[in-house]
C-alpha cells in the first residue's frame, strides 16, 4: 500500500504529500481511516475529497491509498436495508438524525439458503447465474459469475446455508462470494442494449394515460417548491409494476427523510400483500451528512439497481432530489479551486447528469435476460427558476418530463402534473405497444383528450375576459369536457383507496367515460339544446367514479357510463 501525509485541510477536501494514486482511487485517512476519493493530481500533490465529517483531521495524518475507486459492496441483505450514499448500513431511521458509527453494508454472520443451479465442470461465462438465495418472500437473489470472470466452474457450494463472505464458488481459478464489490461510477457491464417500447405502469393515469415512461425509460419531476414531487415519486414507488425499488433521498431535511423511511417501512405492498420493503432499497443522505456521500449516493443508487437488472429484474431507481445532488457537487468543486461554471456549478454537471440518466435502459443481461433499469428523478430548482441549469442539463438527457406545475398545486389539483408543460419521447412506441396489446384506441383517446383539453384552456382564458355566456354553446361544452377531464381522470387522490392505484383497465374505462358523455353533451348541444341546460347537468357520477370504483372493476365505470349516458339521452 502507497501513503501519504495530509499538507492542508479545507472542510471535506485535502490536499496530500507523498502519495501517487489513480484518479478516483480510494484512500483512508488518518486513525480512523475516513473514506476518502482522488480527485485532482497536479505538482506531485493529490486532492482528496472525504466521504466523513473531517473535523479531526490534521496535517501530518496518513493518508494510505486502497488501490481502488470507490465501491459499493453488493450482495443478498440490501433488499429492506436503510443505507447511505456509500452504502454503509444505517441501523434504522432514528440515526438519521446523528453522527455515529456506521457498520458496513451487508450481514456478515446471517446464514442464507443457497441453491445452485449450475454443476462442477460446466462452463460458465461473465454474468452467467450460479444460484439462488431467497432474499426477501418477494426476490430471489441470483449469485452471478462477477464481470470479467469466467471459465470452468471447478467447484460450486452445495445446497446449504451460507453468508456472504464464504466462498460459493470457483470459477477459472476466482474464488466467487455471494458478497461482491463494484466501483459505483461505472455502469454495470450487460450483453446488449435492447429498445425500450413496454410501458412501465405507474398507476397514476396523469403519467400512464398521456406522458408514459417504458421500462428502461427516464422521467424527471420538475417542480417548485411543495408541489408535490416527493408525493408523485413516493405514489410511484409504491404503485409502480417494477420488481425492485431504489429509493435515494438526497439532501432532504434529517426528519422530514425519517418521516419518508418510516411510511414506506410500514407500507403493504399492494401486488404481493406482504410488506413493500420486501423489495425496497433505501439510500438515505440528509442535509446533515457528509457532502460528498450525498455527491455518491446516486450512483451508488443506479449500481443498486443495476445489480438487480443483472439477475434479470425490472429495476426503478427514484432520486428525491436531484438538486440537492447537484449542490453538493457544486460544494466540493468550490472547494477545490475549480473555475466554477453556470450558477457556481462546475463544468462537468452536464456530463455529470449525463452519466446518471444514461444508466437507464432496457437490456439484454450477460446472462440473456430481458431486465432494465429506469430512473425518475425530481428536480427542484431555488425558487422554481425552471430554466436553472439542472432542469435544462437533465431535459435534455431524459425520456420524459412530467412538470408540476404551482397553479395546479394551489388550486389542489393532484397530481400537479401539467398536461401543457409535460413530454414523453416515448408516446408513439408506447401506443404501437398498446395497439398490439388489446388497446388500439389508446393513442387516439390521448390525443382527443389533450386536444379537449388545450382547447379547454384556450376558451377558459377567453370566458374569463368576456364570460362564458358569450361563448357559442359548441365551446362551452368544450370547456365542460376540459372540467370533467381535470376532475375525472387527470386528479388522483393519494389518499383514498380506490384511486390511489389506477391499474390499466380502469385508466381506460376512466377515460372512455369522460370522453362519451362529452361526445352526448356535444350531440345534444348540435342539436338544439341550450348549453345552459347541459350545464346544469349533475355529473358528479362521472367526476367521482375514480373514487367510487374499485381499481380491479372497470366494469362499475361501465355501468356508471351506462346510467349517465341513459339519463342524458332522455333529454333529446
Ligand atoms: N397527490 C397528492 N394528494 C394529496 N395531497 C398532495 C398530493 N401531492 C402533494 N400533496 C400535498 O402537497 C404537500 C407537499 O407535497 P410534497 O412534499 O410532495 O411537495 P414537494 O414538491 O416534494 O416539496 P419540496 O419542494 O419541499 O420537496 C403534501 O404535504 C400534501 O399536503
Ligand atoms: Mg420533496
Amino acid at each position: 500500500m502507497k501513503a501519504g501525509r495530509v499538507h492542508r485541510v479545507s472542510g471535506p477536501v485535502l490536499e496530500v504529500e507523498g502519495l501517487t494514486p489513480e484518479m478516483l482511487e480510494l484512500v483512508e485517512v488518518g486513525e480512523a481511516r475516513l473514506p476518502g476519493e482522488v480527485i485532482a493530481l497536479h505538482n506531485g500533490r493529490a486532492t482528496v475529497q472525504v466521504y466523513a465529517y473531517t473535523g479531526g483531521v490534521r496535517p501530518g495524518d496518513v493518508v494510505t491509498a486502497t488501490g481502488h475507486p470507490l465501491r459499493a459492496t453488493l450482495g443478498p441483505g440490501l433488499l429492506g436495508g436503510i443505507f447511505d450514499g456509500m452504502l454503509r448500513r444505517l441501523s434504522g431511521a432514528a440515526v438519521l438524525l446523528g453522527d455515529g458509527e456506521r457498520p458496513g453494508t451487508l450481514d456478515e454472520v446471517r446464514r442464507w439458503a443457497f441453491t445452485p443451479v449450475v454443476s462442477a465442470g460446466d462452463e460458465v461465462t461473465e454474468g452467467a447465474v450460479l444460484g439462488e438465495v431467497g432474499e426477501t418472500a418477494a426476490i430471489v437473489f441470483r449469485a452471478l459469475v462477477p464481470p470479467g470472470v469466467g471459465g470452468t466452474l471447478e467447484w460450486i457450494a452445495p445446497e446449504g446455508e451460507v453468508t456472504v463472505v464464504e466462498p460459493i464458488a470457483r470459477v477459472g481459478g476466482t474464488e466467487v462470494r455471494l458478497a461482491t464489490a463494484w466501483p459505483v461510477r461505472r455502469a454495470r457491464p450487460v450483453a446488449e442494449r435492447v429498445r425500450a417500447d413496454v410501458p412501465l405502469r405507474t398507476g397514476q393515469r396523469a403519467l400512464d394515460l398521456f406522458f408514459p415512461v417504458t421500462r428502461g425509460g427516464s422521467a424527471a419531476v420538475p417542480g417548485g417548491f411543495g408541489t408535490g414531487k416527493t408525493v408523485l415519486l413516493q405514489q410511484i414507488a409504491k404503485w409502480c409494476d417494477a420488481d425492485v425499488i431504489v429509493y435515494v433521498g438526497c439532501g432532504e431535511r434529517g426528519n422530514e427523510m425519517a418521516d419518508v423511511l418510516e411510511e414506506i417501512a410500514g407500507l403493504e405492498d399492494p401486488r404481493t400483500g406482504r410488506l413493500l420493503l420486501d423489495r425496497t432499497v433505501l439510500v438515505a443522505n440528509t442535509s446533515n451528512m457528509p457532502v460528498l456521500a450525498r455527491e455518491a449516493s446516486i450512483y451508488t443508487g443506479v449500481t443498486v439497481a443495476e445489480l438487480y437488472r443483472d439477475m434479470g429484474y425490472d429495476a426503478v431507481l427514484i432520486a428525491d432530489s436531484t438538486s440537492r445532488w447537484a449542490e453538493a457537487l457544486r460544494e466540493v468543486s468550490s472547494r477545490t479551486g475549480e473555475l466554477p461554471a453556470e450558477e457556481g456549478y462546475p463544468a462537468g454537471l452536464a456530463s455529470a447528469l449525463a452519466a446518471f440518466y444514461e444508466r437507464s435502459g432496457r437490456v439484454r443481461t450477460l446472462a440473456g435476460a430481458d431486465a432494465s433499469v429506469t430512473i425518475v428523478g425530481a428536480v427542484s430548482p431555488p425558487g422554481g427558476d425552471m430554466t436553472e441549469p439542472v432542469g435544462a442539463h437533465t431535459r435534455r438527457f431524459v425520456r420524459c418530463v412530467w412538470s408540476l406545475d404551482a397553479d395546479l398545486a394551489y388550486a389542489r389539483h393532484y397530481p400537479a402534473v401539467s398536461w401543457s408543460d409535460s413530454s414523453s419521447r416515448d408516446v408513439e412506441r408506447v401506443a404501437e405497444w398498446h395497439a398490439t396489446s388489446h388497446d388500439p384506441q389508446w393513442a387516439a383517446r390521448r390525443e382527443h383528450a389533450l386536444r379537449l383539453l388545450s382547447d379547454a384552456d384556450r376558451l377558459e382564458s377567453i370566458a374569463q375576459l368576456v364570460g362564458a355566456g358569450s361563448l357559442p354553446d359548441r365551446e362551452r361544452v368544450t370547456m365542460l369536457a376540459g372540467r370533467l377531464l381535470r376532475e375525472g381522470v387527470l386528479q388522483q387522490s393519494s389518499l383514498s383507496a380506490n384511486d390511489a392505484y389506477c391499474p390499466p383497465g380502469k385508466q381506460q374505462a376512466l377515460l372512455e367515460l369522460v370522453l362519451d358523455v362529452y361526445e352526448r353533451c356535444r350531440a345534444l348541444v348540435e342539436g338544439g339544446a341550450p348549453a345552459a341546460r347541459v350545464e346544469e347537468l349533475d355529473l358528479s357520477a362521472v367526476t367521482r367514479a375514480r373514487e367510487t370504483a374499485a381499481p380491479d372493476d372497470p366494469e362499475a365505470v361501465a355501468e356508471i357510463a351506462a346510467r349517465v349516458l341513459a339519463s342524458l339521452g332522455e333529454l333529446e
